[in-house]
């Protein structure tokens, strides 16, 4: 049996469609334009490329993107009092600071500092909180992507097994809180496995839903899954190049053995990458009407 492909790809287009439609609308009826300020310290060229694509899909969605690159040796005061200046400008809707910092910023300073409501990556410790108890301002994007990955493919988490694999603050501890909440398109029984689980295999075996999000390429094969399951990959590697150049990328499951057990996966391009951008936008504009509501 081949397993179905899940395209983030699509549902991302799908969902950026819908966007674009809700601001036009806001700014025919109210005037109000979505604006996200993006700040980038150094020049990490991974972080490089994740804030281009953020800025270009701004621009093809009607939302205003205002971008700071500040050199590596930005003080953190320096990256706060940018923070304090956005939390105060009307005109920004969602402030975003680009992961990883220079390790001489605290990060955690930093993700305290963005006003809750403007935190539309979901970071700050209030989010956090409200999310668990399942009243969130904003999703984290990428939990979020693949959430809406499941329920616009029509499968069911109500009472399905989710096992977790990795328990970063970013994708493992999130996703999990988001699919135990009591709610459309959650429901789950939720297992968290990592790197000091004993016998990974025994409770990847469990999983009608598997999400891989351990940062470690092709760690899931297919012994490790159930006939049947569903299968989304978080995980993005670069593995060298392509014959024309670009980047190969692999995912944290070995596609080509587990989609031939799976009943469907997440491909690494187009899964669930294009879907965290596109859930940042979401976000932008839902802060955006937020401000409508005050
Ligand atoms: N670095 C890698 N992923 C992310 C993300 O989702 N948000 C931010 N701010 N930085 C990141």
């Amino acid at each position: 049996m081949a397993a179905k492909i899940l395209s983030g790809k699509d549902i991302a287009k799908e969902i950026r469609a819908e966007l674009k439609t809700e601001i036009a609308e806001l700014k025919e009826k109210h005037g109000l334009v979505p604006g996200l300020a993006v700040a980038l310290v150094g020049a990490d060229p991974a972080s490089e490329v994740y804030v281009r694509s953020k800025v270009k899909t701004c621009e093809r969605l009607g939302v205003n993107s205002i971008e700071k690159r500040l050199p590596a040796d930005t003080t953190e005061a320096d990256l706060l009092a940018l923070i304090d200046e956005w939390n105060n400008d009307e005109a920004v809707h969602g402030i975003l600071v680009q992961l990883p910092l220079p390790k001489h910023i605290n990060e955690d300073n930093v993700l305290v500092a963005i006003r809750p409501d403007k935190d539309v990556d979901g970071f700050h410790p209030t989010n956090v909180g409200k999310m668990l108890i399942g009243n969130p301002y904003f999703l984290p994007c990428t939990p979020h992507g693949c959430q809406q990955i499941l329920m616009r493919s029509g499968i069911e988490t109500e009472g399905a097994h989710v096992v977790v694999v990795g328990r970063s603050n970013i994708v493992g501890k999130p996703v999990a809180a988001i699919l135990i909440q009591k709610a459309m398109g959650a429901n789950a029984t939720v297992t968290i496995c990592h790197t000091r689980t004993k016998d990974m295999k025994k409770h990847t075996l469990q999983a009608d839903i598997l999400i891989a999000a351990a940062g470690v390429p092709r760690i899931i094969k297919a012994d490790m899954i159930k006939e049947g399951a569903v299968v989304i990959d978080v995980g993005v590697h670069r593995i060298g190049k392509t014959p024309s150049g670009k980047d190969k990328l692999c995912g944290d499951v070995d596609f080509d053995e587990v989609a031939e057990k799976a009943s469907a996966i997440t491909p690494v391009p187009g899964g669930v990458g294009p879907m965290t951008i596109t859930m940042l936008m979401l976000n932008t504009v839902r802060s955006a009407k937020m401000r409508l509501e005050k």
